[in-house]
């Protein structure tokens, strides 16, 4: 397979949105339609519909493997339909949230444990990992500020759980970063949007010579 795949990862209000929104329209300048921005749990009508299912505000008893294993099921709806056909035309794929978000999440914030959510998951992506993780490291306060300050009226079902779930959640994916550093490149969020973008890019540089020294189209 010729692609790129990219997921990026942090906890709510790193940034990953809008720094992705700004990696899309830099690398769509250079590369056009070879670029592709995707997102977890969605990206196709099956996975999307699991979504609304899991962000559905009146989904307060949902049990916690049930939320993790739809959201397994999601992921794998999602690579069959987008990820892989993606990566056989050549795509370079960035994906908003993969696998990392659920060991972070349902296996660390929820308790069901790592290694448990590590397992359900291999059966769902049957050994796809991303070339690239870019991992969002912010400061639990400061994620659920900027979301508190810039979007109060979207917050979800899960923006909810308290700040204890949330630096629990950071704690996993710093754990991680520290297991797979080949994998996942740490950036540091906190800082003005301009420079986060500008560290993600450079990092994607550095990861594909290859790509930016292909001198065609
Ligand atoms: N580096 C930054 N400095 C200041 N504000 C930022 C920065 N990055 C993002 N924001 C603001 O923080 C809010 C949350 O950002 P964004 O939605 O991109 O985060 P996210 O990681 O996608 O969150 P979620 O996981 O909830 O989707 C937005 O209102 C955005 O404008
Ligand atoms: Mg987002």
């Amino acid at each position: 397979m010729d692609g790129k795949f990219i997921s990026f990862e942090g906890p709510d209000g790193a940034g990953k949105t809008s720094v992705m929104r700004q990696v899309q329209a830099d690398l769509t300048a250079q590369f056009g339609d070879r670029v592709m921005y995707t997102r977890e749990p969605g990206g196709n009508h099956i996975a999307e519909e699991i979504r609304q299912v899991l962000f559905d505000g009146q989904n307060t008893d949902m049990d916690g493997r049930t939320e993790a294993l739809l959201f397994a099921a999601a992921r794998r709806q999602h690579i069959v339909s987008e990820i892989v056909p993606g990566l056989q035309a050549g795509k370079i794929i960035l994906c908003d949230r993969y696998v990392d978000s659920s060991i972070a999440y349902q296996g660390a914030g929820r308790q069901l444990g790592e290694e448990a959510i590590w397992q359900i998951n291999q059966f769902a992506i049957d050994g796809l990992l991303p070339q690239l993780t870019i991992y969002l490291d912010i400061e639990s306060e400061l994620g659920l500020n900027r979301i508190a300050a810039h979007r109060a009226n979207q917050v979800n079902r899960l923006d909810k759980e308290k700040l204890t779930f949330h630096q629990t959640v950071r704690k996993s994916y710093l754990r991680l970063q520290r297991e797979h550093p080949e994998r996942i490149k740490l950036i540091d969020a906190s800082q003005p949007l301009s420079d986060v973008i500008n560290d993600v890019e450079s990092t994607i540089h550095d990861r594909f010579p290859e790509l930016f020294n292909e001198k065609s189209d």
